[in-house]
């Protein structure tokens, strides 16, 4: 019979027992090391944005929380520019559900992938051999190339703007943002597909919070959206 000291100290022991293992088996494992660190960096995501932003409406998958965005979207006349695009899994799922309220959509993207590594994958990740999507739809316009080429020379539209980030690299998601930033209003949506990495973190940290206050709309635990309060810099 255990000591009653002893006994009062068991659940100690069994929790850094349990630790142990724990760390052992993950950090042997190195499937299961990146799981563990993309977990921690997904709580790390909810965490920010509720001390940020308050309680998140959580989705558990993107598609749903593109849902709500599509029906806080049914009033009024919007473009959307969606920023990275790949083979248009994003475009095809919104443009087939969307309504007659998205007069017009810009899809960026040079087509040819990732120019520069981003987390474990390497430049050219996503490369879609330079073609556009063949997703047939009067509304869409292509601008092929990199974006901060590209964007320069589109027409930035009068209308309510819902701009989708999933570039996943900081620096042409700084560059969107800088770009579009004084045509933007309060009301106008804006998309992170990863905010719970730290190259759209800091865009969002670095830029867009500089700019406007934000209300936040839904997350995931990899994704955030965010309507645009009022204006804090011109
Ligand atoms: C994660 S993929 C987009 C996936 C797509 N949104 C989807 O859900 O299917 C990221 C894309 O960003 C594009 N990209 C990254 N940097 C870019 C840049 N500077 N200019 C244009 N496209 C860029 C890549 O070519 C790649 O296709």
């Amino acid at each position: 019979m255990p000591s009653r000291s002893f006994r009062s100290a068991l659940p100690g022991w069994v929790s850094t027992t349990g630790l142990y293992v724990l760390t052992y088996v993950t950090y042997r494992c190195g499937a299961i090391r990146r799981k563990v660190a993309i977990l921690n960096e997904c709580v790390n995501h909810l965490a920010w944005l509720r001390d940020r932003f308050g309680r998140t409406n959580l989705h558990a998958h993107r598609e749903s929380l593109w849902k709500s965005m599509i029906g806080e979207m049914q009033e009024g006349t919007w473009t959307v520019y969606e920023f990275g695009v790949a083979w248009g899994y994003t475009t095809d799922f919104w443009l087939s559900r969307v309504g007659n309220s998205v007069e017009s959509w810009h899809g960026f993207d040079r087509f040819t992938g990732l120019p520069r590594g981003w987390r474990d994958l390497p430049a050219g990740e996503f490369d879609a051999g330079g073609k556009t999507p063949a997703i047939d739809d009067p509304r869409l316009h292509w601008h092929v190339g990199d974006v901060e080429q590209t964007l320069p020379s589109v027409p930035i539209s009068p209308h309510r703007k819902c701009v989708l980030f999933d570039l996943d690299i900081y620096e042409p998601t700084a560059f969107a943002w800088e770009y579009l930033r004084s045509s933007l209003s309060p009301g106008d949506l804006a998309y992170f597909d990863e905010s719970f990495d730290t190259d759209e973190r800091k865009v969002i940290e670095h830029h867009v919070l500089k700019d406007f206050r934000l209300e936040l709309i839904a997350s995931t635990p990899l994704a955030s959206c965010f309507r645009l309060a009022e204006r804090i810099s011109n």
